[in-house]
Order: C-alpha cells, then structure tokens, then sequence
C-alpha cells in the first residue's frame, strides 16, 4: 500500500481550518442554546442558535453590526419560519459608531387593490377571518427592501451574508420541540389556506431533532442572493407571489411588489434619567407610546419605587392603560394621517394625562380614554446585535400571527403576512391582539397598518448602553418599557429583567394580563383597588444585550422560548 505523506505544514493548515470551520459553522443538526452570554467584542441575542451563530460569525469575518443583522435576519428567515421571514415586514434601529442613528422602516403596506371596508360584509360586519388567515390577509412584503437599505451600512458582500441561510434552508437544520409541536398544532390551518402542500405538513408528526429542509426558499434566497432586491419583487419570486395570489383570491399585483420602498427614518430619541433612548417612530406605535410611558413614569418618580409591588405595578398599569387610549385614536401611517407626535410626547400633555391617576384606587376606560390634543400648527421576532466598534443594531421583524396567514407562496417556499389585520377592520372592533382603533389606522391603498414593534437601542454617553426589544403584539411596548424600568429605574440584572414576569394593560379591554409566575399578593392588592385581572402563559420573548461598566458585554435570551445568545 502506497503511504502518503502529509507535511507538517498543511496537518497545521488543516488543523486551522477545521477550527475555523467549527468555529465559524454551527452544526445545524446539532446545536445548543445558551441563554446567557458574557464576552468582549460582539454579541447577537435571537430567537434561535443557528440564526444567532450567523450573525456572530460575520462579525468574526469582519463584518459590523449590520452586517451581523442582516445574516441573522436572513437566517430566521430559514430556521425560525413561524416569524422569522422574508414575506414580512419590520423595523430596525442603528446606532453607528460614529453617533449616527438610523431607523428603516420595512414594514408591509396595503395592496394597491385594498379598501377601507374589504373585511366588512353586506351588513357591515367584521370579518376578521379574512384580515387574519389565507392569501386575502397578507400586505406587500418589506423585509427584502429593508434589507437592502441597511446594506447601505454593511461592509462585507451580500453574498456572504445570505450564504448560512442558503445553506440551512438546502442542507436542512434540526428542528427544537417548540418549532415540532409549532408546526405540529399548525397543520390543518396550512392545509386549509394553501392551494399546495407545505413543506411545513408531514403525514405523521413533527418531533424534535427532525431535519426541516427548504428547497424551494433555498432557491427564493439564491435569486435574492444573485439578483438583489429585484430578485424577489420582480422576475420569478415576484410572478410566484402574484401566481399564488390569484389562486387563493388575494390581490398582492406585481405593481405593488415592484413599487414597495422601504424607508429611512429618523428615530424617536428622548432623554431618559442621563441617558438617551433610540426608539422606532411611526409607522410603529412603539417609540411614541414608549417615550409616553417612560416619561409619566420619571414625573411620578418610578426609581423609588421596585419590581413587583402593588405602587409600582399600579403605576405602570394606569400609565399603560392612557398610553393605549392614545393609540387606539390618533396613530395611523404618518404618510397617510397627521399625527400631533409633539404633543404626544410633550411633558405638558403627559402631565395633565396624569391628573386623574389615583395611587391604590382602579381607574377604568370608560371614563379615561384618549387626552385631548390643542389645535396644532401571534407572531414576530427581535434579536439585538453589537460590534467590538460600538455600532449596534435593534430589530424586529414579523409575519404577524405565527406563520402569518398562514400561506406558502408556491414554488417559492415562503409564508406570507397577515399583517392587514393591524389595520383597524372597522372602527371598534378588536384584531386578534384586542387592539381598536379609528380613522387613523384604516385600511387605504398603499398605506401601512399601525404596528407595535418597539426596537430600541438606549445610550450612555452617546454609546449603546442596552439594546432591547420583543415580540408579542401590543405587549411589545409595555414589554420593553418594563424591562428598561426594571434596569434603569430598578437596577435589576439584565437576566432578571427579562426573565421575571411582566403585565400588560392596553386599555381595551379594562384588564391586566400578568403572567402566571407574579407575585400573587401583588395580585391581590390590584384586586382590592379594583382592578380585573386576566392570567396568561408568556408575555414576549425579550432579548437584551447590555454594555457593563468595565466595556464587557452581556446578552440575553429570553428563557420563554428557545432564544440564545451568541458572543465572542
Ligand atoms: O406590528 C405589530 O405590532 C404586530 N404585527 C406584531 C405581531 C407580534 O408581535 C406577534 N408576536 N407574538
């Protein structure tokens, strides 16, 4: 037998590379999830391992944190398909070393072919059904011109970005037991709003560890990969998408994916007790019902209180509930309606809003609804990222429900939206979070549906100090509010705060929903002072990552999912 020789240098070379390979490729059939990471020079909290890995990977490849933003998103996209997508939409906060901050806005608008009253019936009922499930449900996707917005601030090729979810979506990943039992209890909804079967259904059950392979989405994501922006609003991603519409009687046309335009925005920023909070504006509710809550909180001086007591919860309750009846009656698309935002957030409004709050006694919506304003001149996903430079990115991006409507384009392997449901159907009528809402928020050709993804980056000294967001509908804003009052104001731990239990107050309906794990004589004083409360499993999935003193980083994963946190 012939021997072959290797020299010493290509053993050492091979060796480097199969570091560099296991270091750079996570597994995906086998992988792990660390909920809390502490490290030095960059970090990704996400809804998933391997989506947190690709984005950590290419900041170790050189990237920035947009760079780190983009393959993570990219890669939800494959391995977390019950929100994470490229048939959705969100937004995306950047704070960039050089004290720049960006906000893009990705989020769906309403087809060309959309009207204020298309889920009414003759009677002018609600049909929520049609806002919530199958191909009528679905606004024209954003994530893809987002995406290309922010490779404004990227430094490596797009095609490296795109490359883990090629590879995951064509070589397959293991699924958790979550995503098993997900799709799982999904089935007979994926059978019933396609026109084709979805790789999603199998003939017998979904369990953990299956692998999940895409071919379809391997392909859609080559296209994008090869061909950009155009490669999915126009050409064959696009004709599949109109194909699919016109099968399910939908009304997405190639003229509203070719005119869809993300956009940039200037953020939201307020100062909040020496440091500054970069939040989302419009058309997100958000950053405006989030500055309005921080602020009322500073006027009654929340930092003497603590967590989870009954003036605090109390506190925030009543806050919440005049921040939602604000919501529910002025916010809408700022292109489409005007919005009086400097009044909103002006200390005068926020005070008088104030007035009427009585420490240890109910208020009730019926009689505390909007403030009046002077005549003026289930399912989304957030991850966080920061670079060894200082940049940051807060992003949260959605199909709205899980697997939102629901639909598979055909051919082209990905769920669409059903993001019209964020409109308001009709005046009054809940969506399937309980949100109302008015003019402001109906349906009008183009126009984008009220959101309330709250991604949000604070700084200190004008350098990322906590980058926070979540998913969870109209719980994302008390959500994040909560979890910045639980570091800022509380000087909890960043595991703490997002892990312990949170509440939520919209003030329609009149009642708090708290988490089954709140202190129950906490709850019992709430009931005393006259307050309804509704018990729930899980409010969000909050992911932090925090800058300490020392310059360390730490991230976390919410420990309600299967969130993990990657650093180096
Ligand atoms: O934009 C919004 O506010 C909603 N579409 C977000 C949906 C969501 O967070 C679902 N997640 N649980």
């Amino acid at each position: 037998m012939k021997k072959i020789m290797i020299p010493a240098f290509l053993i050492l070379a091979m060796s480097f590379v199969q570091f560099t390979f296991s270091q750079e490729k996570p597994n995906p059939y086998k992988y792990e999830i660390h909920k809390k990471v502490v490290c030095k020079n960059g970090a990704v909290a996400s809804a998933n391992a391997l989506a947190s890995e690709a984005g950590v990977n290419s900041l170790k490849q050189g990237g920035n944190a947009v760079d780190a933003a983009i393959a993570t998103q990219l890669a939800l996209a494959v391995v977390f398909p019950q929100a994470g997508n490229i048939g959705g939409g969100g937004f995306m906060i950047i704070h960039l070393k050089n004290g720049k901050n960006i906000a893009i806005d990705f989020r769906e608008v309403a087809p060309g072919e959309a009207s204020r009253d298309m889920y009414l019936d003759l009677n002018g009922n609600a049909q929520t059904h049609l806002s919530q499930d199958g191909h009528l449900a679905a606004g024209v996707p954003g994530s893809v011109a987002g995406i290309f917005a922010a490779m404004k601030y990227a430094k490596l090729p797009f095609k490296k970005l795109i490359k883990p979810a090629i590879d995951f979506a064509e070589k397959g990943f293991a699924i958790s037991a979550l995503e098993a039992s997900l799709n799982n209890q999904t089935k007979n909804q994926f059978i019933k709003f396609n026109t084709t079967v979805p790789i999603f259904v199998k003939n017998d059950l979904w369990k953990e560890g299956d692998t999940l392979i895409q071919k379809d989405l391997a392909n859609s994501l080559k296209r994008i990969r090869d061909y950009g922006e155009k490669g999915f609003y126009e050409g064959e991603t696009a004709q599949l998408i109109v194909d699919e519409m016109k099968r399910g009687k939908g009304i997405i046309t190639n003229n509203d994916l070719t005119n869809y335009k993300a956009i940039i925005r200037q953020p939201l920023v307020f100062d909040y007790e020496g440091s500054k909070v970069v939040t989302m504006p419009l058309s997100s509710s958000g950053g405006i019902i989030l500055e309005q809550m921080m602020k009322m909180s500073s006027f009654e001086n929340i930092d003497k209180m603590q967590f989870e007591t009954p003036q605090s919860a109390q506190l925030m309750t009543e806050i919440e509930r005049r921040a939602f009846a604000d919501r529910a009656k002025y916010l809408g698309d700022p292109d489409f309606v005007k919005v009086p935002v400097a009044t909103l957030v002006s200390d005068s409004y926020l005070k008088e809003r104030l007035k009427d709050y009585e420490p240890g006694k109910a208020g009730n919506s019926k009689d505390i609804k909007e403030g009046v304003i002077p005549e003026e001149s289930k399912e989304t996903t957030h991850f966080d990222v920061i670079d060894k430079d200082g940049n940051a990115v807060s992003e949260t991006t959605t199909l709205n429900g899980w697997f939102g409507c629901k639909t598979v384009v055909a051919g082209a392997g990905f769920l669409l939206n059903n993001e019209m449901d964020d409109f308001s159907v009709k005046p009054g009528v809940p969506n399937m979070f309980g949100a109302v809402g008015a003019d402001a928020n109906a349906i009008a050709p183009h126009k984008r549906m009220l959101s309330s993804m709250t991604p949000t980056i604070v700084l200190k000294n004008n350098k990322p100090w906590i980058i926070v967001g979540t998913p969870g509908g109209t719980t994302i804003p008390t959500s994040v509010y909560q979890t910045l009052v639980d570091l800022i104001d509380f000087h909890m731990s960043p595991e703490d705060a997002v892990d312990k239990p949170k509440f939520h107050h919209q003030w329609l309906p009149d009642v708090i929903i708290v988490e089954q794990s709140f202190d129950k004589n906490v709850l019992e004083a709430l009931k005393k002072m006259g307050y309804a409360i509704t018990m729930t499993k899980g409010i969000g999935r909050t992911e932090v990552i925090m800058v300490r003193h020392d310059g360390s980083i730490i991230g976390v994963g919410d420990k309600r999912g299967d969130d993990s946190v990657a650093g180096y």
